[in-house]
C-alpha cells in the first residue's frame, strides 16, 4: 500500500527521496511524487505512474534541498491520477503532506472545511487532511504539536502522515494511527519510512513509531510526542539482522527468484526454529484447549492447511478464521490465536489480533517482518527466515509460514502427549529433509513451463483436492489469479457436485492436487466426474496416486502441502509470464494492505 518517505539533513533530498520510494516500490502503487523543499522554495513534482518516470522528470526539475517527503500511491479516495498523487498541500499552502491510510471521517470533515470556504482541487481524503491541518494551525497560534495532537483526538481511521510546515522550514514532522512509520537515525540527517528498506540504505538506527506518537525530525535531532503532547523518551533499535540487496540476481522476476529462494529459506527457518526461535511459545503451548488461526490471503490458507495437520497431530479442534470475519464476529474468546502474517503489517490481522488479546486470549504471531506491528503486540513472535520478499504473489513467505506452524505442531502435539519424543524426531527428520524435495521440484520446471503455454490462454479454471490438498489449491487458485488476472477457484473435490460442476465444458482445465492417500479413489472419482462433462485434467500426485503430470517426491503425509504447493506456483508464474502481465507488481494489488 502506500509508501512515505521523509528526509532532512546535510544531503540533498531529491536523491535520497528518489532511492527511498525504489524501495518502497514493492508495497504496491499506482502513482508517486516528492515535494522538496530549499533554495527555490517549495517545489512539487508528481506522476500518474511508476518511480522510474518520476526520477526521469526530477532529472530535469528543480527541486533542490536538504528537506523533503516522497510517496508511493496507492488510491483508495480518488482514481490513481496525477491530480490525486501526493503530496498534497493545503488551500493556504501552510501544510504539505503524504498520507498512508483512510480518513474516515473525511467527507463530514471535507463539507465543514467546504462551508468555511476551504479549497479543493483533489477527490483524495489525504487533501481533506491538508486543509484540516492547516485551519487547526491556524487555531493554535501556530503550533504543530498542538495541531497534530488536536488531529490525532479527532481524526477516526489509520494512517501515518509526513509533514511540513511552511513556517518551519528545518523541520519534517510525522504522525502515526495504526498505519507504520519508522524514523532513521544518520549523522547530521534523520530519516523517515513506512519500512526499513528505504532506512537502511543510510542507517541501521531506528525508532518504531508506536501508534498515536508524533515525531519532529531535525537535521540532528529527532522528538516523539505523545497524543497528548508530552515529550516522550524512546529507545533507539539497531537492526543487526542481515538484510538481503533488492535485487533480482540472473532471474527475470523477483518471484522466479524467490521460488527458487525456497529451499534454503526453509532450511534457515528450521535452523532458527530448532536453535531456540520457539522457546518464547513454550509457556503459551502448555494446556491449550482451544486453538483459533487468524489471517488474510495465502496466510490464511496456510492456516488452513494447519488446521488439517493440528487437529492430525494434535487430537485438538482448530478455527481458522479469516482475519477480516473474526475481527467483527460476536464470539466468546478462549485459549490460544495464531496471527500468521509475512509483513505483520497487514490491518485486519493486526485488528484481529488485538481482539483476541482484549478478549483475554494468549497470542502468538508468526511472521516474516521483523519488528513489525503484529510482531511486536503478540504474546510471542515466532519469526519465519524467508528473508525479504518483494514479489506481490508470496512464495517463500507461504511456505515458511507452513514450516515454521508445522514445528509448531509438532512441538503442540509432544506438550499434549498426542505424540512422543521418538515420533517428533521422526516428523523432524521429514521436515529437514524438504529442502531436497523441494529442489528436486525445483528441477521440473520446464515441464511446467509447458504446462503453462498450452493453458495461458484459458477463460477460468479450477483448483480441487481433498483435505490438505483443498487447502493448497486455494493458494494454487490465489497466485493464478492474482498474477495472470484469470478467474479460478478452488473446490473442496467433493463439492464440486454441489455447484461448480456446471460450469465444467469441454476444454474447461481443472488443476487436481492429490497426495492424501486414503481419498485417492474419492479424487480418482471426481477426476472421472470431470473428464465425463469434457473437462481436462492437470495432476499433481505422489507415486502410487493419479496419474500425475507433476510428480511430487514423497514426505509424510501431513507436510505433503509443503511440496505440492512449489508446482502450483511456477504454474501460475509461467501462465503470467507467457501473458505478458507484470507477474511482480499485479494490478490494484499491495504486498502490504495497511487499510481495511
Ligand atoms: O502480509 P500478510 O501475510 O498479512 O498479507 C496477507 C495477504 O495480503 C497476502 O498473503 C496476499 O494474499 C498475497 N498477495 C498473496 O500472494
Amino acid at each position: 500500500m502506500c509508501g512515505i518517505v521523509g528526509y532532512i539533513g546535510k544531503g540533498q533530498a531529491k536523491p535520497i527521496l528518489l532511492q527511498g520510494l525504489k524501495h518502497l516500490e514493492y508495497r504496491g502503487y499506482d502513482s508517486a511524487g516528492i515535494a522538496v523543499w530549499g533554495k527555490n522554495g517549495l517545489q512539487i513534482l508528481k506522476t500518474h505512474g511508476r518511480v522510474e518516470d518520476l526520477s526521469q522528470q526530477a532529472s530535469t526539475w528543480e527541486g533542490e534541498g536538504n528537506l523533503g517527503i516522497g510517496h508511493t500511491r496507492w488510491a483508495t479516495h480518488g482514481k490513481p491520477s496525477k491530480k490525486n498523487a501526493h503530496p498534497h498541500i493545503s488551500a493556504d499552502g501552510q501544510v504539505i503532506l503524504t498520507h498512508n491510510g483512510i480518513l474516515e471521517n473525511y467527507l463530514q470533515v471535507k463539507q465543514t472545511l467546504q462551508l468555511e470556504g476551504w479549497s479543493f482541487s483533489s477527490d483524495t481524503d489525504t487533501e481533506v487532511i491538508a486543509n484540516w491541518l492547516a485551519k487547526l494551525f491556524q487555531l493554535h497560534n501556530q503550533d504543530p504539536i498542538a495541531t497534530l495532537t488536536d488531529f490525532l483526538g479527532q481524526a477516526q481511521g489509520s494512517f501515518a502522515l509526513a509533514i511540513l510546515f511552511r513556517n518551519f522550514p528545518n523541520r519534517l514532522f510525522a504522525l502515526r494511527k495504526e498505519s507504520p512509520l519508522v524514523v532513521g537515525i544518520g549523522e547530521g540527517e534523520n530519516f523517515l519510512a513506512s519500512d526499513l528498506p528505504p532506512l537502511l540504505l543510510h542507517t541501521r538506527r531506528v525508532y518504531y513509531m508506536e501508534n498515536g506518537e508524533i515525531a519532529c525530525l531535525q537535521a540532528d535531532k529527532v522528538a516523539f510526542y505523545s497524543d497528548k503532547g508530552e515529550l516522550l523518551s524512546k529507545k533507539a533499535e539497531e537492526i543487526s539482522w542481515q538484510t538481503e540487496k533488492m535485487d533480482k540476481g540472473k532471474y527475470p522476476h523477483f518471484m522466479l527468484k524467490e521460488i527458487h529462494e525456497q529451499p534454503e529459506a526453509v532450511a534457515r527457518t528450521l535452523r532458527y526454529l530448532r536453535e531456540g526461535g520457539m522457546d518464547c511459545a513454550k509457556h503459551w503451548l502448555k494446556n491449550v484447549e482451544q486453538l483459533t488461526i487468524i489471517g488474510c490471503g495465502s496466510s490464511y490458507h496456510v492456516g488452513i492447511a494447519l488446521q488439517y495437520a493440528i487437529e492430525r497431530l494434535c487430537q485438538l479442534p482448530v478455527r481458522v478464521e479469516l482475519a477480516s470475519e473474526f475481527r467483527y464476529r460476536e464470539i466468546p474468546m478462549q485459549g490460544l490465536v495464531v496471527a500468521i502474517s509475512q509483513s505483520g503489517e497487514t490491518a485486519d490481522t493486526l485488528a484481529a489480533l488485538r481482539k483476541a488479546k482484549k478478549g483475554g486470549c494468549a497470542t502468538l504471531a508468526i511472521v516474516n517482518v521483523v519488528g513489525s506491528a503484529i510482531a511486536r503486540e503478540a504474546d510471542c513472535a515466532l519469526y519465519t527466515q524467508a528473508g525479504m520478499e518483494i514479489a506481490v504473489a508470496t512464495t517463500k513467505a507461504y511456505l515458511t509460514q507452513l514450516i515454521t506452524g508445522y514445528y509448531l505442531a509438532v512441538q503442540l502435539a509432544v506438550e499434549r502427549g498426542s505424540i512422543d519424543v521418538f515420533q517428533a524426531r521422526c516428523l523432524l527428520a521429514d521436515l529437514l529433509d524438504l529442502p531436497e524435495k523441494i529442489k528436486e521440484i525445483l528441477r521440473q520446471k520446464e515441464a511446467i513451463h509447458r504446462l503453462a503455454k498450452r493453458w495461458k490462454d484459458m477463460q477460468y479454471c479450477f483448483f480441487i483436492g481433498r483435505g490438505m490438498d483443498y487447502a493448497v489449491s486455494m493458494e494454487g487458485s490465489l497466485k493464478l489469479k492474482e498474477i495472470s488476472y484469470i478467474p479460478a477457484e478452488a473446490y473442496a473435490a467433493g463439492e464440486l457436485k454441489h455447484g461448480a460442476i456446471s460450469l465444467i465444458e469441454p476444454g474447461t482445465l481443472v488443476c487436481c492436487v492429490c497426495t492424501q492417500e486414503g481419498v485417492f479413489d474419492k479424487m480418482r472419482s471426481n477426476m472421472q466426474e470431470v473428464q465425463s462433462r469434457g473437462g481436462e485434467l492437470l495432476t499433481i500426485s505422489i507415486p502410487g496416486g493419479v496419474a500425475c503430470d507433476i510428480c511430487l517426491p514423497k514426505t509424510e503425509e501431513m507436510f505433503m502441502a509443503s511440496l505440492s504447493v512449489i508446482p502450483l506456483q511456477l504454474f501460475a508464474y509461467f501462465v503470467s509470464v507467457e501473458r505478458g502481465e507484470d507477474v511482480d507488481k499485479p494490478l490494484n494489488l499491495a504486498k502490504s494492505v495497511t487499510v481495511e
